[in-house]
């Protein structure tokens, strides 16, 4: 595939960001086993992770605006364009040991997403889509699962970690996601979440609670592999409410159906 100039920028941003963060998972591991844990170590690799996207990209279009998870919003000079960047997604899992979680940066233009990358460096995973050019993985062109029956699909989740609110919520939509879905998954980095279902790999996938750099990249990957992408009203303000359903143009509408079954349950 023929990536456009600014595409490279944000895929040579994320590469060298993803593998400074490989070089601290390996010493995560390390860590793991001391008493005081890899906590401080990890939030340094957060911040040096997004100082290295920032500087990469800020280098290549300096007036452009950006808001990243660890440095807050910058105000650009261009006021059209805006960076928006989760450096390390899936930071509970990097914490852990556990080695699911990415790099992930959104380019939006007037408010339009028009470029999304997410890396995974543990697997070196490139996702990579462009306003109306498709979704790429390594290159190779993403197409959301065909699947039709619910009872066949896969679908994946996010869950309230300790002291985020809507406990309750969660468990009544899990509890009629379940009774219908052949399966459901969660993996902890809401980035991969969408990314995996741009690839197939989840038939749906839903979440509430979610920041904008979370799912900026993952919600274009979707959309450019032929997927559906809402908000839980099936609106259109993912990135405002931080709520996001995913799937093909059957599984987005059933997975729709059961959370708003839910929702009037509760
Ligand atoms: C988190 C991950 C996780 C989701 C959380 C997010 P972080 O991002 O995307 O899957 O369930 O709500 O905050 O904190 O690892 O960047
Ligand atoms: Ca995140
Ligand atoms: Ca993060």
């Amino acid at each position: 595939m023929a990536r456009s100039a600014i595409l490279n920028v944000m895929v040579s941003a994320a590469t060298k960001a993803g593998r400074g963060l490989v070089r601290d998972f390996n010493e995560v591991e390390n860590l793991q086993v001391s008493r005081k844990g890899p906590g401080d170590f990890v939030s340094l690799a957060d911040k040096k992770a997004e100082t290295t996207i920032k500087t990469e990209l800020m280098k290549a279009r300096p007036g452009y605006s950006f808001i990243g998870e660890e440095g807050g919003a910058e105000e650009g000079t261009d006021g059209q364009h805006r960076w928006i960047v989760d450096p390390l997604d899936g930071t509970t899992n990097f914490l852990h040991g556990i080695p699911l979680f990415a790099v992930s940066i959104a380019l939006e233009r007037q408010g339009v997403l028009v470029a999304g990358v997410v890396y995974n460096p543990v697997m070196d995973e490139l996702y990579v889509a462009e306003r109306g050019g498709g979704a790429f993985l390594n290159d190779r062109r993403l197409r959301v699962a065909q699947r039709r029956d619910f009872d066949d699909c896969v679908v994946a989740t996010g869950l309230p970690n300790l002291g985020k609110g809507e406990h309750g919520r969660a468990l009544r939509e899990l509890g009629g996601v379940m009774l219908h879905a052949a399966a459901v998954r969660r993996c902890g980095s809401a980035a991969l979440d969408l990314a995996w279902t741009a690839s197939g790999r989840f038939d749906a996938y839903w979440e509430h609670g979610l920041q904008s750099w979370d799912i900026a990249a993952g919600v274009l990957l979707v959309r450019e592999a032929g997927g559906f992408v809402s908000d839980a009203k099936g609106g259109e303000t993912m990135l405002e409410t931080g709520s996001v359903v995913a799937g093909n143009e059957r599984t987005h509408a059933e997975l729709l159906a059961h959370l708003k079954r839910a929702a009037a349950a509760g």
